[in-house]
């Protein structure tokens, strides 16, 4: 198995990360009112990773990320990048489990689960991150920046360029801002073709 950042720490391999996501009771919560837990959909050896907050009821339903109407925009603007849920990408969550009536995951909820998302991208090594929306965003990067101080420049998780953009959740309430959302794809995918000149 590959090395995480942290030295001395062994990455699980995908069967076991895999099983420990499928049987995790870590949020007492989460563990009992969800329907499945949803690892995350795709290519496992993907330059693209595609990161947003939480599964919803349809999520939770199915056991696979973006599967609702947001996910069909989210497949959507893969689309646009030459992308498809095979090939290319994977879709992950901060959160594996639906927090009830889809409310903000807790701190302590994401910190939790914080292990299972770097098992994945320590074994993808992606070269780019696009997170969807301000709370994926603030997760992944530890901050509080709003999202409008966070899009449109490069940022950086473990080594890996991060671009964040608007949860397709919000461009169907807000259409016009699908023009900036496809700004910061054209950027992610700038630092892609960047990263894969080195
Ligand atoms: N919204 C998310 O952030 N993730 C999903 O998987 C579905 C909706």
């Amino acid at each position: 198995p590959r090395q995480a950042d942290a030295p001395g720490d062994r990455v699980p391999d995908w069967e076991t990360l895999s099983r420990q996501v499928e049987t995790c009771t870590r949020c007492a919560e989460l563990a009992s009112s969800r329907t499945r837990t949803v690892f995350g959909v795709g290519d496992r050896q993907a330059p693209w990773l595609f990161i947003g907050e939480a599964p919803g009821a349809e999520e939770d339903r199915r056991g696979e990320p973006f599967v609702g109407r947001a996910g069909k925009l989210l497949d959507s603007m893969l689309a646009a990048l030459g992308l498809t849920r095979g090939e290319g990408v994977y879709i992950a969550n901060i959160l594996k489990c639906r927090p009830p009536g889809n409310r903000d995951p807790k701190p302590e909820e994401a910190d939790a689960c914080r292990a299972f998302l770097d098992g994945q991208v320590a074994l993808i090594r992606p070269r780019v991150i696009v997170a969807l929306g301000r709370i994926a965003a603030q997760n992944l990067l530890a901050t509080d920046a709003a999202l409008g101080a966070l899009r449109g420049q490069p940022l950086n998780y473990q080594g890996i360029p991060v671009v964040v953009t608007y949860h397709p959740a919000y461009l169907l309430r807000k259409p016009l801002d699908k023009r900036k959302a496809w700004d910061d794809l054209c950027l992610a995918r700038r630092l892609m073709t960047r990263a894969a000149d080195q």
